[in-house]
């Protein structure tokens, strides 16, 4: 890895990192392209990291498909494929001694529903931000709260990364992609629009003022169709402090988590 990154150094070439769990789709394959269109020199890891799984059964079922990921990697003219083992990712094994203070952004949303989730992330990020220190760190807006828990992540180590929020890619129908979206039959991948029309839904009934209503129709219409619902809320995009009230001026972002059977999806937009 040294070697790309002083090659890329003498050329005074930025470097740009994807990192992934692989299964990759089109959303992992646009970060790099951004990363590429932007000159950078791109680098992409694929590691399912089992210490951000707080359900074990997500972790076992995760999809691998790394033959399919690489061919996407080399079409999409990724430089360097970083594919560590978890040895040599936890050489002292999975338990860190890191505790990374994330505040609040640990309480709510994700980290309230996935318990240790954002530790591991923070650890796996921090691990690969330690082998590959690259300039700019490619990361996808569907996963909005982990974009803010890793800037902070940053922030707290005092890295020199600087974070790149990529949109999300969505399939013609509007769910989002996801490698998860593997994992659902063919009529949970019908239903699973659902997720993407609610967050429509938020969007073109917001109005200033009381938003109680407007989240327990969103719940229910997920709840109808045939979802499992962990979460629908309405939060400041900044801060992500949660919103039962708007001002009709702060900048908001809508976000869902639901399960489709076993298959845990989810899904955010700006309002
Ligand atoms: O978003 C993901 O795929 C993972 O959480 C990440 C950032 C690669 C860390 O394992």
């Amino acid at each position: 890895m040294n070697l790309f990154l002083q090659k890329a150094g003498a050329k005074q070439q930025k470097t740009g990192f994807v990192p992934t769990m692989g299964a990759l789709h089109p959303g992992h394959i646009s970060l790099v392209e951004t990363a590429k269109q932007r000159g950078h020199l791109v680098i992409c890891s694929i590691f399912v990291n089992p210490t951000q799984f707080n359900d074990a059964k997500d972790f076992q079922n995760y999809p691998i498909t790394i033959e399919s990921d690489i061919d996407q990697l080399e079409k999409a003219g990724c430089d360097v494929l970083f594919l560590p083992s978890v040895s040599e990712m936890y050489p002292n094994g999975l338990a860190s001694k890191t505790h990374y203070e994330l505040g609040y952004l640990e309480t709510v949303l994700e980290g309230k529903y996935r318990p240790g989730h954002f530790q591991g992330v923070c650890q796996v990020v921090h691990r690969l931000l330690g082998i590959i220190p690259a300039d700019f760190l490619y990361l996808g807006q569907k996963d909005f709260q982990q974009c803010m828990v890793i800037k902070k992540m940053i922030g707290l180590q005092g890295l020199k990364t600087t974070i790149v929020i990529c949109p999300t890619l969505r399939e013609p129908d509007g769910l989002a992609m996801s490698s998860r979206n593997m994992r659902l039959d063919e009529k949970a991948r019908t239903r699973a629009v659902e997720i993407s029309s609610t967050l429509n839904y938020i969007k073109t009934s917001l109005q200033p003022g009381d938003l109680s209503i407007l989240k327990s129709n969103a719940i229910k219409k997920l709840n109808d169709a045939g979802f499992k619902t962990d979460y629908v809320e309405i939060a400041d995009a900044e801060t992500l402090a949660l919103k039962d009230h708007w001002d009709g001026k702060t900048k908001l972002v809508a976000l869902c988590a639901a399960f489709l059977g076993d298959v845990r999806l989810i899904d955010n937009m700006l309002l």
